[in-house]
């Protein structure tokens, strides 16, 4: 199939995608842990995530610079083992080996993200890399000819490092033409082949880091979250988010102003989305789940669907929360297609409003809650790899109910699951090949999800989290969230038994609706509805 043809039969596979509702209804009494890819409407996305610093390695190679990563990682003690993405998974050089594997898996989407400093060592400040738009160029066209859809996220945690050197990166509102500089470049040079754009990953995870904590670049935070050489815990990251939404609002309006027409594409951010239990009976931890939901998530999604802030952050933090102006008020409200959901993990949550708590979720900047995996001593789900993942599926289906009311029930992707294992198992390699606690994960999240979209919710898509192991940010190479395991002498890629599974979840399913699918397919919701999103009671 050449590149033409292949992007004709994406044009109308996106085109039935985006106007169908959902319409695979199942039986009620059916066993929900058997999950079907049939269970799933016809057109849904099936794939894997990665995003270019936890694989691509090349760190310096053919022209592109330093990024935000680059620097912190070299900085011994910022990371475990003092790792770093140097070589990572060496897709840089494997990624045709890579897409092969992808194809295997039987999955029709892949999401990956774009190195900004591939692209754009030196930011707006220097010239394009053209070895940097040839790797994506390829990344994307293989992709499309083996009849997967490309789904790329502009920007997952890395910043060429002179931003963060000449301004400071996320604090200061240059960044805002900096990155749309940035999606500029991607939409003009691989737009006509892209149709699923996320701006950002992970905001709200990413200042939290970045700014409170000081466990990612920068490295900011101040007492008593953290003893940083400099930083404000309380204030930067109320700022970096600011200059992140303006950002991610200033690059969708391009998009749509230039693109959106001509290529046909979708536009949304990805956000993490943790589900939140209260820790007792008690209506104050009732009230605590709201507001951790709103200090983690409706952060995000309120300025870009309503356009401002949750009141329930400005309510806490009065002026200390940036406001919009009128103009920008405009520019952001309304600004996503779609929201991709990251979703590994639900926590109690505990009202510290009343009662004491330490390591600063006493404080506004955390909305007064203290949020914890464990209730006297007993995990809220199966125990994980990382100290604040569990496994609680059924945090799946709430969170996506949550957002499916508050927001509208504007289209979502699932943009990344998946599972780590616990450090106490063992870690032969014949061991970790044999993961069927991961298989079990994937199921049993699936159906939950399958649940919500049987319940309603406009999801039109799942991706694993992740194709293969890789860096682990500040957790390096220990924590290995694959489908394939990768060897970190040889490199060697090979499939666990997970991947095996993928397969035949994806391949041993037929659809029975066919003909519903093309009925409903001309059902005609409004993707691109602009306004008229008004906050639904929840
Ligand atoms: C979310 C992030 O987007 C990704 O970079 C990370 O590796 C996974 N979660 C697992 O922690």
């Amino acid at each position: 199939m050449t590149i033409a043809t292949s992007q004709l039969f994406f044009l109308v596979f996106t085109a039935i995608l985006f106007s169908s509702a959902h319409f695979s209804a199942q039986s009620s009494n059916e066993d929900e842990e058997d999950v079907k890819k049939s269970h799933f409407p016809d057109g849904f996305l099936f794939g894997t995530s990665t995003s270019s610093y936890q694989v691509e390695g090349a760190f310096l190679e053919d022209g592109k610079g330093a990024s935000n990563w680059d620097v912190f990682c070299h900085v011994p003690g910022n990371i475990m083992n003092n790792e770093n993405g140097d070589v990572a998974d060496d897709h840089y050089h494997r990624y045709l080996e890579d897409l092969k594997i992808v194809q295997s898996l039987g999955v029709n989407a892949y999401r990956f993200s774009i190195s900004w400093a591939r692209i754009l060592p030196r930011g707006r400040f220097g010239e394009i890399n053209p070895r940097g738009i040839m790797f994506y160029n390829e990344i994307i066209d293989n992709l499309l000819l083996r009849g997967i859809q490309p789904f790329v996220t502009i920007h997952h945690h890395d910043i060429p490092q002179e931003l963060e050197d000449r301004y400071g990166g996320w604090l200061n509102p240059l960044i805002q033409k900096d990155f749309v500089y940035f999606a500029e470049i991607c939409f003009e040079k691989f737009g006509d082949r892209v149709k699923f754009w996320a701006t950002i990953n992970e905001p709200g995870l990413f200042v939290n880091r970045a700014y409170i904590r000081g466990t990612y670049p920068p490295g900011h935070c101040s007492k008593p979250f953290g003893n940083c050489s400099s930083g404000n815990s309380d204030i930067e990251p109320l700022i970096a988010m600011h200059n992140m939404l303006l950002s991610h609002s200033m690059a969708v309006h391009l998009y749509r102003k230039q693109y959106q027409m001509k290529h046909g594409g979708f536009i949304g951010i990805v956000v993490n989305a943790l589900m939140y239990e209260p820790l007792t009976d008690e209506e104050l931890d009732r009230q605590a789940v709201n507001r951790a939901l709103a200090f983690n998530l409706y952060w995000i999604l309120d300025p870009l669907v309503f356009g401002d802030y949750p009141p329930e952050m400005r309510h806490i933090l009065g002026s200390e929360l940036p406001r919009f102006s009128p103009r920008e008020r405009k520019l952001i409200e309304g600004s996503l297609d779609f929201i991709g959901i990251n979703h590994y993990s639900t926590l109690y949550a505990k009202d510290c409003t009343h009662s004491a708590c330490t390591d600063g979720e006493d404080r506004p900047i955390q909305g007064f809650v203290n949020t914890t995996g464990y209730r006297d001593g007993v995990a809220i789900g199966g125990l994980t790899g990382l100290p604040r993942f569990f496994v609680v599926p059924e945090g799946m289906e709430k969170i996506i109910d949550y957002v499916k009311k508050r927001y509208n029930n504007k289209p979502m992707f699932v943009t990344e699951n998946g599972f780590t294992p616990p450090e106490q198992q063992s870690e032969q390699v014949q061991d970790l090949l044999e993961d069927i606690d991961r298989i079990k994960f994937h199921k049993a999240y699936l159906a939950a999800l399958a649940r919500a979209i049987r319940n309603g919710a406009d999801v039109r898509g799942y991706f694993i989290w992740s194709l293969m192991d890789n860096f682990e940010w500040v957790h390096g190479y220990k924590k290995r969230f694959g489908l394939y395991y990768v060897d970190r002498q040889t490199l060697n890629r090979t499939p666990k038994r997970s991947a095996r599974w993928f397969t035949s979840f994806l391949t041993n399913n037929s659809h029975s609706n066919k003909d519903e699918f093309w009925r409903d397919s001309f059902r005609n919701k409004d993707m691109l509805k602009r306004s008229g999103d008004k906050k639904a009671d929840i």
